[in-house]
């Protein structure tokens, strides 16, 4: 029988506990080093990134110091709050916020849409849309960064979750080059120590 993995006893501060002291995710850090490299002269502060399902905001806080500027968005206040409440003041006026499902969103145009974990938990009957709204807001030469949940994880037992097989996630970047693929597909555990088997895809795509 499916579950539902968002059910009325979620509770996100799990999680938003287990990771507050992570540091930015890899593919963020990544993504981010190839604007700098790509056009060293162009100053972070003319760079818009939207973090999508930002959480406690590891990301979110990592390019603000870079010194872009941010939208950062997650369905759950206690996240928000949480970034509001921890950033620099000197970056306060490069954050913007929204407490909003990704489906709710009217995305501006963007360098960088970075969702680290997080699209997989939008319900599968929105995806595609919502996959639609991202990649035309990014901008000709911007990137996406994120992850996507495979159809190999544990976690498929949940019918309100995304997941994709890897020609599905090759296939959803028509509009993009793939800069960077990488394939999880092994047992660990969940932040929260939960023991399951992750198939992950972590992308950066370049849009054409
Ligand atoms: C696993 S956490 C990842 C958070 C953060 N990006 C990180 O890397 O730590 C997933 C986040 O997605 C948010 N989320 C889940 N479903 C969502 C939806 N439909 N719309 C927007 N955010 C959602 C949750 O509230 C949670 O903060």
């Amino acid at each position: 029988m499916k579950k539902i993995f968002q059910d009325k006893d979620r509770d996100w501060n799990n999680y938003y506990n287990a990771i507050k002291d992570r540091p930015p995710r890899e593919i963020l850090i990544m993504a981010a080093d190839m604007f700098e490299k790509e056009n060293p002269v162009q100053m972070n502060a003319d760079r818009f990134a939207i973090d999508l399902g930002s959480g406690t905001g590891i990301d979110t806080i990592e390019l603000l110091n870079r010194g872009w500027k941010v939208f950062s968005s997650d369905k759950e206040q206690k996240a928000i709050d949480i970034i509001t409440g921890k950033i620099k003041d000197e970056h306060k006026s490069r954050l913007t916020t929204a407490v909003a499902a990704f489906d709710e969103l009217k995305l501006g145009k963007a360098d960088l849409i970075n969702a680290g974990m997080s699209l997989p938990f939008c319900n599968p009957e929105k995806f595609d849309q919502v996959w639609k709204n991202i990649t035309e807001a990014v901008k000709p030469g911007g990137r996406f960064s994120g992850n996507f949940f495979g159809d190999k994880d544990d976690w498929t037992k949940f019918e309100d979750m995304t997941f994709h097989t890897k020609d599905e996630v090759r296939n959803m970047f028509e509009f993009f080059e793939i800069e960077y693929f990488h394939e999880r597909d092994e047992d660990g555990e969940s932040a929260t120590g939960e023991k399951k088997h992750w198939h992950v895809f972590s992308v950066i795509a370049r849009k054409t």
